[in-house]
């Protein structure tokens, strides 16, 4: 079948909507018609190539859909189920998907640096020429093909612009604060960027129960948003030396928790010296391959300081998403609140233009 696909050729260039060919599902796929795609700064990093993907490939990672058909023995999701693409791949079997960290599957890592589905092939072509998967997932698609492992199940009557969601930022953020660094109730937080996966953070800490919740972005209207998601401080990087200012918000003492969700090996750097003795910096922003960040060695010994990081919320996504869920229901979970903005699919690129420009907390292309 045919279906409208942004596709990116080449590094440095737009999004392109074309008509590329979807092939049927085969064993154990799933094919879903997109109902919503949402503008992750990831998508971004892989255009300026920040992040390296396998090209040409349908971008897109965080979506929702309707299950339309699937392939022979597949079991778990039929036609008319509502899904929810999961960007990391796990086989349910290796030692990480046992011991409940599914997102460092290595079935995952071989979807994302291949860009082709696991025996090894791509569903979409355009003239012929075969076209890429990106994250086992290419939510910005009319229609997609994914493991049937990465389909995750939802109930039908959730709005399917706000589950959307769910598959990226919430997951990765609250996940973060809650799986990643376990934060603890009455503890003290900080959190760099306040973009739509920093504000998960943000909520993640509150729903943990933190007592101060620092937000450091560069724009005010992200720090309104993170005031909005459980901030009880915020700190404007463009005004002054931020570490300076969070250190000052604990009386010197430094914070429990600080994480880093923009991409910038000096942002992690603040956030890991906003720390006070014991406490753990978690990096969520990505850089590329060979970037590196330092630490003075003796905070690590005579501080008992930590740096560590966190992909994909840390999650056993088929078991948080649907608490996500749950919690949303019961008034607990902004999701409401992060879609500030929707576009048509056809305005992809007015969309990512926007997120460049810090406009929105979370937006959403729909189909
Ligand atoms: N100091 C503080 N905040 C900054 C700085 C800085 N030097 N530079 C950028 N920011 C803020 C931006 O203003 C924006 O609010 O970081 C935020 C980034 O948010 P988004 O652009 O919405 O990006 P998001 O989708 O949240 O992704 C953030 O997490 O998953 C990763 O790949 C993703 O590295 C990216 C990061
Ligand atoms: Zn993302
Ligand atoms: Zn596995």
């Amino acid at each position: 079948m045919k279906a409208r696909a942004a596709v990116l050729f080449e590094v440095g260039q737009k999004l392109e909507i074309r008509d590329v060919e979807v092939q049927s599902p085969q064993a154990g796929e799933v094919l879903i018609r997109m109902a919503a795609g949402g503008v992750c700064h990831s998508d971004l990093h892989v255009m300026t190539g920040h992040l390296v993907a396998t090209l040409p490939a349908i971008l897109g990672h965080e979506g929702s859909g309707v299950v339309e058909a699937v392939g022979p023995g597949v079991t778990s999701v039929r036609p008319g189920d509502h899904v929810i693409p999961l960007w990391r791949l796990s086989c349910g079997e290796c030692e990480y998907c046992t011991g409940g960290r599914p997102a460092l599957c290595p079935a995952g890592t071989q979807i994302r640096m291949t860009g082709r589905l696991l025996d090894g092939s791509s569903r979409f072509k355009l003239n012929g020429q075969e076209i890429k998967h990106f994250a086992g997932v290419s939510s910005f698609s009319e229609y997609t093909v994914v493991p049937e492992k990465s389909a995750l199940k939802i109930p039908n009557d959730l709005p399917l612009d706000r589950a959307a969601l769910l598959g990226c930022a919430v997951i990765t953020g609250v996940g973060a604060a809650i799986n990643a660094a376990q934060v603890k109730p009455g503890s003290s937080v900080v959190v760099f960027g306040t973009g739509g996966v920093g504000l998960n953070v943000v909520q993640g800490a509150a729903i943990a129960g933190a007592e101060k919740i620092v937000a450091v972005d560069l724009l005010d209207s992200k720090l309104e948003y993170a005031r909005q998601f459980g901030a009880t401080h915020t700190v404007n990087a463009s005004k002054g030396n931020p570490v300076e200012q969070v250190r000052g918000l604990t009386g010197g003492r430094g914070v429990d928790y600080a994480f880093e969700v923009i991409g910038h090996p000096a942002t992690m750097r603040q956030a890991y010296d906003c720390l006070a003795k014991r406490g753990m910096a978690v990096i969520v922003g990505v850089t590329p391959m060979t970037m590196e960040v330092s630490v003075p060695v003796m905070s690590l010994v005579f501080e008992e300081r930590v740096l560590t990081g966190s992909v994909y919320g840390s999650s056993r996504p088929r078991l948080d998403i649907l608490k996500l869920i749950d919690l949303y229901r019961a008034g607990k979970l902004k999701l409401d609140e992060l879609l500030t903005r929707s576009y048509p699919f056809e305005q992809i690129n007015e969309a990512y233009a926007a997120l460049e420009r810090g406009e929105v907390a979370r937006s959403v292309v729909t189909f």
